[in-house]
């Protein structure tokens, strides 16, 4: 799918970057030229996020997330950049064009085949829901099970249980009655294909727990045996052009108010273990339903909550579970914590039999992520043997691959190592092993990854006032990049800390792309001081003039500044060039000499004609310090 560029640009210009941050971050406010607010990707207390709507972009100072308004919401939705685009679209109320590229025909295809299917999901269900009731003895046996496993009228009716009965071809006939066609039920997967050709009913005399997608549509069902012992316990639906596993959250469409409201999830195995919480008044929690959580199932969850409680079983397949989830959800900037019913319970039995006040209690006291690995790994094991130790590492390290954010990973680090009592050689070793670990993960950020793990950010170089304010003005001035771009010669700045930027400055002018916040953050990208906090602070400076006021008084700035930042040049040769005439003097070198003073006098004339062009001299004597 991809929109044209055209588009794009135009959606952005028209879209409001301030309203539509502030729809997620309601505490947005005005400060200058921008706007600020407490980053929503990170926990902070003093704002480092901003929003600048005249260069339509937004950055942390903090986790140094930035980008326009699609990066935006891709990163708070956790959605892909066509997604994105679709929800700036709507936000604006600007209508889609049609989609680029051959796609269109097969996309609009699957969209058909997607609707079809839950289409007979829908008749199904209303099927089964009304067969729960039927004068059947089965349906008899069927709600005194539910009532039998403490499901009361209201819930069931929430999350839409129901009987499939004990038939080869009741809902078949029920779905040709409503007027499905032989091919799409076959395609719906809602029965199973005989080898000599027709179909059979596949859920036959089970309970059904239907899987609806975040806007409620029936995608697949998990349908329960009645029998204690009976085998499979659970049979779920299996892939189908509406269904493809590890993309959805049991429970998802019931919790989700609740989830942004409490602002965490309680993430569960199986589909009674985010039901019956539900029920007694726990209305966050989702069910990963049995297979290990999916990158996809964690980018839906983020576009509810950034904070989860891991709640998985506590036997031995269930913590490896956990330790999975952990990874899936740290590598996502999650906050993760960590709870382990004590008896093996899962959160349907530990409910059932100590009450909803003491799950909500151990909920309150679930654990951090990294302390539950810690415990896990320091099981049944004896720090002071080394093969122990190692093992117990070998355990941890998986979580911290994961670990993206740099400032956590490296307290994780220190918490970790400090807790299996790693000495400074093992430190140093765990920690290169972390790094080339983190580089060579085939991820796309991983690049980004491999500048980050350098931990020590690079401290902020000495830059004079000249430079900061030349590129300031830069920076907002179209004509005057224009205009003053020609005149700076690469011996103007190349010693310059700030060096990167006019040269990528100068680079984005003889491609005559528009000028943009990511392109400049790319182009200086290997200079992590520069890319990472110094661009953003010039992106995010307030520009001096409004729109199509006279450049003459700025233009006439500009020069001064570019004056002052030469006559600071000159000024370092001079100060140079005074050491060597000093040292070649003790020396006695007569000839080096002679040539140095008349070097001094060339660049002392030099000097002289700058300060005549200009009062400048003021701005080599202030630095600004950031
Ligand atoms: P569990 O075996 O822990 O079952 O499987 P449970 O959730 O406690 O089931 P109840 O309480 O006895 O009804 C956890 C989850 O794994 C999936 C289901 O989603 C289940 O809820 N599962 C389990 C299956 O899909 N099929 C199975 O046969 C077993
Ligand atoms: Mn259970």
């Amino acid at each position: 799918m991809r929109f044209p560029q055209t588009f794009i640009d135009d959606l952005r210009r028209q879209a409001d970057i301030v309203r539509v941050v502030q729809d997620y971050v309601p505490s947005l406010k005005k400060k200058g030229a921008n706007w600020s607010a407490c980053c929503p990707f990170h926990g902070e207390k003093t704002p480092s996020f901003s929003v600048n709507p005249a260069k339509e972009i937004f950055y942390c100072f903090g986790c140094k997330k930035g980008g326009s308004i699609f990066n935006f919401v891709m990163e708070i939705e956790r959605l892909s950049f066509p997604e994105a685009v679709k929800v700036v679209a709507g936000k604006a109320g600007v209508s889609l064009p049609r989609m680029e590229g051959e796609q269109d025909a097969r996309f609009q295809q699957k969209q058909k085949e997607t609707d079809e299917v839950i289409k007979l999901n829908e008749w199904a269900l209303e099927f089964w829901e009304e067969e729960l009731f039927a004068k059947s003895a089965e349906a008899k046996a069927a709600r005194e099970y539910v009532a039998g496993r403490g499901i009361m009228d209201e819930t069931r009716a929430a999350f839409r249980l129901g009987l499939a009965p004990d038939s080869w071809d009741a809902l078949t006939n029920h779905l040709k009655k409503r007027g499905a066609s032989e091919a799409e039920i076959e395609r719906s997967g809602l029965v199973v294909r005989k080898e000599k050709g027709g179909f059979y009913d596949r859920f036959r005399g089970r309970v059904i727990f239907p899987v609806l997608d975040v806007r409620g549509r029936p995608v697949a069902f998990g349908a329960r045996t009645m029998q204690p012992g009976g085998e499979p316990k659970y049979l779920n639906s299996p892939e189908t052009p509406a269904y493809t596993k590890g993309r959805h959250l049991y429970g998802l469409f019931q919790a989700r108010e609740e989830i942004r409201r409490k602002k965490f999830v309680i993430l569960v195995e199986g589909y009674l273990d985010a039901l019956v919480p539900f029920q007694f008044g726990v209305k966050n929690a989702v069910a990963s339903l049995g297979t290990s959580l999916t990158s996809e199932q964690v980018k839906l969850l983020g576009r509810f909550a950034r904070k989860v409680v891991v709640n998985y079983d506590g036997d031995k397949a269930g913590i490896g579970a956990a330790r999975r989830a952990i990874e899936m959800l740290v590598a996502e900037d999650f906050e993760t914590k960590v709870l382990v019913l004590p008896d093996n319970a899962d959160p349907d039995e530990f409910i059932k039999k100590h009450g909803v006040d003491e799950y909500g209690k151990r909920r309150g006291a679930a654990i951090p992520h990294i302390q539950f690995v810690l415990e896990q790994a320091m099981r049944d094991r004896n720090l002071t043997q080394a093969e122990d130790k190692k093992a117990a590492i070998k355990e941890v390290l998986p979580t911290l691959y994961a670990v993206r954010d740099p400032i956590l990973l490296h307290e994780y680090f220190n918490h970790a190592t400090d807790v299996l009592r790693a000495d400074a050689k093992l430190r140093t070793e765990l920690w290169e092993d972390i790094r080339v670990q983190r580089a060579a993960a085939k991820n796309p950020i991983a690049k980004q990854l491999q500048r980050e793990t350098s931990f020590v950010e690079p401290t902020a170089p000495d830059l004079t006032v000249a430079e900061q304010q030349l590129l300031e003005m830069l920076a907002h001035d179209e004509d005057l990049r224009r205009e003053i771009l020609p005149q700076i010669e690469a011996k103007d700045y190349e010693n310059l800390p700030t060096a990167s930027v006019f040269t990528a400055l100068k680079q984005m002018e003889t491609e005559s792309a528009p000028f943009d916040f990511a392109r400049l953050r790319e182009l200086t990208a290997g200079d992590f001081w520069i890319s990472e906090n110094f661009v953003p602070q010039l992106m995010m400076s307030e520009p001096q003039r409004e729109e199509g006021e006279a450049t003459d008084d700025l233009r006439a700035q500009a020069v001064k500044c570019l004056t002052a930042m030469r006559l600071i040049m000159v000024d370092k040769h001079l100060q140079t060039l005074a050491a060597e005439i000093a040292a070649a003097e003790r020396a006695g070198e007569n000839e080096r000499l002679n040539k140095l003073v008349m070097e001094r006098l060339e660049w002392t004339r030099r000097r002289n004609n700058l300060l005549l062009r200009t009062d400048a001299t003021q701005y080599s004597l202030s630095h600004k310090s950031n």
